[in-house]
């Protein structure tokens, strides 16, 4: 078992890129099946759930070839299986990209049941409705997930909850389909707009991505022969901007998008840092403990939940009682309970949690429970005195490209090691 070994107390200092978004690249991925024909994708974080994308694409007869580390080329010219390994699906959750992509190109798919970070209950009933209203039929049993259609046909979709991957996986289901489909009360995140700027860089006619109605007018074929940049990832942005922010740090971040990152901007500055916004960089410095601070997770251009657990470490240390209200996922507080036992003061009850702030953090083992939850594990033990063990590494290698690299560039004590 591998740990994360982390000596505080470190300000942390220097440039830092960042990767490509995990949450575009994992449904790009998927939308390359409704290509038949060839396209490269760069930018691409090398992180494992792109690689197990990937082995569902192979394993469904794509054939990929990386030519560096962060770009491939993939041919889906020749799709041949409508089962996909139950296994890899069951491992994350953008497996369920699959099927929108899969019902576009061939009208049939198998998949198991998504897994991916357990934040609570995660259903997929507008996933499920859209397809259907598409013409789809879908039937979940015995974890496994078969959706199968003779003919797609566009029509008008309200999604009863704002959902990112419903929006994305029925865009998908709707590129190759008959007429005009229209879903209403689309998620706006950025990477909604990435996933239609590719699929219309392939051929798709999509308009309207980023805002709550999006247009999708099918077309007959994606033809690919094409290169696409995946936009850079603005949750790990934001971790290293709450990074600076919690360590009394002074970061450049580079190779990001500021427009994406204005809720945590604003916060950032409520809370006494400072912000200097390039565009495409931003520099985040703090020189005193952040002042408290009411926070409440929304859909985008909310304050994002996948920066909550960031924001709490930050609050943990702020001057002052703060309060977090997760609105999106039902679980997203167990970060809380290895934060205590570091020293922090947080008392989480359904989807609030309060933060009494203490001056210190003190080094202890710890346990991600998710995925940002790690992010957030790894923060605590730069800023806290003494050695910290972050475990349970495999959540934060699903989402974060050489994340110890990266800290230790900005002069944290922090190593890999084998148990
Ligand atoms: C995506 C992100 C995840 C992020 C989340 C919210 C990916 C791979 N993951 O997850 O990191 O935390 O957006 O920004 O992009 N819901 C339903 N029915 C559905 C679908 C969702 O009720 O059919 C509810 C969920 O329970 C949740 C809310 O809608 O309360 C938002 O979920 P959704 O936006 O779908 O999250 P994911 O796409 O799973």
């Amino acid at each position: 078992m591998e740990k994360l070994v982390i000596t505080g107390k470190t300000h942390l200092k220097g440039e830092v890129t960042i990767s490509g978004a995990k949450n575009a690249a994992v449904a790009i991925l998927p939308a390359t099946l409704l290509i038949d024909g060839i396209c490269t994708i760069d930018n691409l974080p090398n992180i494992s759930d792109v690689k197990m994308s990937c082995k569902i694409l192979e394993d469904l007869g794509a054939k990929i070839t990386w030519n560096t580390p962060n770009e491939i080329t993939i041919d889906t010219r020749h799709i041949n299986k409508t089962v996909a390994s139950e296994e890899l699906t069951r491992k994350f959750r953008a497996s369920y990209y699959m099927i929108g992509s899969m019902l576009g190109r061939k009208g049939a798919i198998t998949v198991g049941m998504p897994g991916g970070c357990k934040l609570g209950a995660r259903p997929i009933d507008q996933h499920i409705k859209g397809f259907e209203a598409l013409g789809a039929t879908v039937e979940v049993s015995q974890g496994k997930i078969t959706a199968t259609a003779s003919e797609l046909t566009g029509t008008s979709i309200y999604m009863d909850v704002v959902s990112v991957g419903a929006t994305i996986n029925v865009m998908l289901a709707s590129v190759l389909a008959k007429g005009t489909t229209v879903i209403d009360n689309a998620a706006k995140e950025p990477h909604i707009v990435d996933v239609a700027n590719f699929l219309n860089t392939m051929g798709a006619d999509i308009r309207g991505a980023g805002t709550d109605v999006i247009k999708i007018n099918g077309v007959e074929k994606l033809t690919g022969n094409s290169t696409y940049s995946i936009v850079p990832d603005q949750i790990e942005a934001g971790t290293f901007m709450l990074a600076a922010v919690a360590s009394q740090g002074d970061i450049l971040i580079k190779n990001c998008i500021s427009k994406h990152l204005e809720s945590l901007t604003a916060k950032i500055i409520e809370i006494g840092g400072q912000v200097e916004d390039y565009g495409d960089s931003i520099r985040v410095k703090m020189d005193k403990r952040p002042s408290k601070a009411t926070i409440k997770t929304l859909p985008y251009p909310g304050f994002p939940t996948d920066l909550q657990p960031q924001m709490g470490v930050t609050l943990s240390i702020a001057e002052g009682t703060s309060r977090i209200i997760e609105s999106i996922w039902e679980s997203r507080f167990q970060y809380t309970e290895e934060l205590n036992k570091m020293g922090a003061q947080i008392t989480a009850q359904g989807k609030t949690a309060f933060f009494e702030g203490v001056s210190s953090l003190y080094g202890s083992p710890v346990y991600a429970s998710d995925l940002r939850a790690g992010a957030a594990l790894i923060i605590a033990g730069i800023i806290a005195e003494g050695k910290t063990e972050v475990y349970n590494l495999e959540h934060i290698d699903r989402g974060y490209e050489n994340i110890e690299e990266k800290f230790r560039k900005l002069g944290a004590k922090i190593e890999r090691v084998e148990e």
